[in-house]
């Protein structure tokens, strides 16, 4: 079962999966949506459910305070809908700018090199490169 998620004030709106975030749903479908954390902690991805439900999923207390989930916002990478939606959230329209929708690939883990002493860069090589 999916639900269609309308997004304003672009007025787009996008087939969201069972189980699939709002987040996910728009980055596949090449809508930006502000992010950071993606784990529910940071609030960056806070939007305003203007019609229909959501389940909040992981969204922490802090990010998303409880007086917030009463004024119908959710963090969108954490939210799922549990019905049609209508959303808005802050989106900065460039005209120039160019927004791939995100897309699952098979890779092959080319090289893994040590950045810092906590986090490592990972190449990825691209089974079929032509496609892209
Ligand atoms: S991106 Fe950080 S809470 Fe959603």
């Amino acid at each position: 079962m999916s639900f269609e998620v309308t997004i304003e004030p672009l007025g787009q709106t996008i087939e969201v999966e069972e189980e699939q975030t709002i987040l996910d749903a728009a980055l596949r479908a090449g809508i930006y949506l502000p992010h950071a954390c993606c784990h529910g902690l940071c609030a960056t991805c806070k939007i305003d459910v203007l019609d229909g439900e959501v389940d909040h999923g992981e969204a922490s207390s802090f990010a998303l305070m409880d007086f917030e989930r009463d004024e119908n916002k959710c963090l969108a990478c954490c939210a799922i809908p549990e019905s049609d939606l209508v959303i808005e959230a802050e989106i900065e329209e460039d005209p120039d700018s160019r927004n791939l929708p995100v897309q699952d690939y098979q890779c092959t883990v080319s090289r893994i090199e040590e950045l810092t002493p906590t986090i490592k860069g990972i190449w990825l090589k691209i089974a079929d490169a032509d496609g892209i």
